[in-house]
């Protein structure tokens, strides 16, 4: 029979080792998110095709171009989520979250698809930790959702690794004209747009300044600045949320460019941006505030923000910036035996591992030397031998691997003889 061998173009399987890293990360980012009052909120994989047609933006590349879409055999249509936003919205308003006390915050660690063409940082299946925040309207709450951000990335070692990009794309209002201008500026040079930038000069023109294809980049470098035509009130926000981030020792750069790739944003938007050498430039946590996404999907108007930190990009982000993570775990002890004594090296084990050590015997029917071997190959810390002799004594010696330090247990209680000398 024919092997398969690879994995589907732009999944990536995370092997041991590496798996320990990523779930260090993990829990970090859930550990700090419950620090600043996040609740975990687990939704579907799969939702109904139209929450990120409307939740997302039907002009957005992510919806355009990247969703895995299909009907289900009930003739639904499905599509994996390609982002966590929609999915914890659509959940919050469906189970009335948002009617109880606000604000509602929720945390979320979710696998997501895109079809895009792979690269590095870049995957079809990856996943994201998200923080939405619902019900504030306060720049307070725009500068505690950043923070948390900041936060685990602090935690985990990589404060100096990046920066934080931040700019204001207005609310409706003020995106009349903005959007005006883009469609004036845009209209000029139509011919050379990309056919799916063609499609949303009339119906969405600030699309056409997230677009990959590098003639749209190119003419999108030259186009009017939001900040030119943001309105009043969401200027005072924006300097609110500045001068709180200054008073947290936050830094920021402001990027008047930036404007993220998902219909929902209103006002606030950040990236963080890596400046490690290896991983120049990686965009690997972005967000802001969404005001008229809940509404969008039939919730009561409820102004919201949040940010989702891809767990993968984070990985390789800190592994540039040469942060230590854990790999493989290795055994605390190695008991080495044989034919009888190997029965009660099993008993051992399963004593050691019951009060929480991590233990490691033979389970390849090894000679005792290739046990050994096995042992230091493990890394284990220490190691015994339990052959005939020891046996017949009723104990034996523990040594461990590295430097003279040994001692005899009973094998009765060799448990919690070793943790007494753990201690
Ligand atoms: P996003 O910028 O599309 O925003 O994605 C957030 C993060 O997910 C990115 O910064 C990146 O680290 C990771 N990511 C996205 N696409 C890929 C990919 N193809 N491969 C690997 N990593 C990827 C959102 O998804 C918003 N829902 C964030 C948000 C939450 N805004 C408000 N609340």
């Amino acid at each position: 029979m024919e092997l398969i061998t690879q994995a589907p173009r732009g999944t990536k399987d995370v092997l041991p080792g590496e798996s320990a890293a990523i779930r260090r990360i993990e829990l970090n980012a859930m550990a700090a998110a419950e620090r600043f009052g996040y609740n975990e909120i687990r939704t579907p994989v799969f939702e109904h095709t139209e929450l990120f047609e409307r939740g997302v933006g039907n002009d957005t590349d992510v919806v355009q171009k990247e969703m895995y879409t299909f009907l289900d055999k009930g003739g639904r249509s499905i599509t994996l989520r390609p982002e966590g936003t929609a999915g914890a919205a659509r959940a919050c308003i469906e189970h009335g979250l948002l009617a109880e006390s606000l604000p509602c915050k929720v945390s979320y660690i979710s696998t997501c698809y895109r079809y895009e063409k792979p690269q590095a940082g870049r995957y079809r299946e990856f996943s994201q930790f998200g923080a939405e925040c619902f019900g504030p309207t306060e720049a307070a709450a725009d500068a505690e959702v950043i923070a948390l951000a900041v936060t685990v990335l602090s935690d985990l070692g990589g404060a100096g690794a990046y920066s934080v990009q931040l700019n204001s794309i207005g609310c409706p209002t003020c995106r009349k004209n903005y959007t005006a201008a883009l469609r004036a500026y845009f209209a000029a040079k139509a011919e050379t747009l990309c056919g799916t930038c063609l499609g949303r000069l009339e119906r969405n023109p600030m699309r056409i300044l997230d677009c990959k294809s590098p003639i749209c980049k190119e003419i999108a470098a030259g186009s009017p600045l939001i900040t030119d035509y943001i309105c009043e009130d969401c200027k005072a926000h924006f300097e609110k949320l500045q001068a709180l981030l200054q008073n947290m020792n936050i830094p920021y750069v402001l990027n008047p460019r930036l404007v993220r790739g998902l219909d929902y944003y209103t006002r606030t938007v950040f990236e963080f941006v890596s400046h490690e050498s290896a991983t120049e430039g990686l965009v690997f946590c972005g967000g802001g505030r969404y005001d008229g996404l809940v509404e969008e999907l039939g919730g009561p108007p409820t102004p919201a923000l949040g940010f989702g930190m891809g767990i993968e990009r984070t990985y390789a982000v800190l592994q540039a910036a040469g942060t230590p993570l854990p790999g493989k775990s290795s055994p605390e002890i190695y008991i080495a035996a044989r034919g009888e004594a190997a029965t009660q090296a099993a008993r051992i084990a399963a004593d050691l591992r019951r009060s929480g050590r991590r233990a490691e015997v033979d389970l390849m029917g090894r000679s005792l030397k290739a046990q050994m071997k096995a042992a230091n190959k493990s890394g284990a810390a220490f190691c015994a031998v339990i052959g005939e002799s020891e046996l017949t004594a009723g104990k034996c010696t523990v040594k461990a691997m590295q430097g003279d330090e040994s001692y005899e247990v009973p094998l009765a209680s060799f448990a919690a003889s070793f943790a007494a000398k753990q201690a």
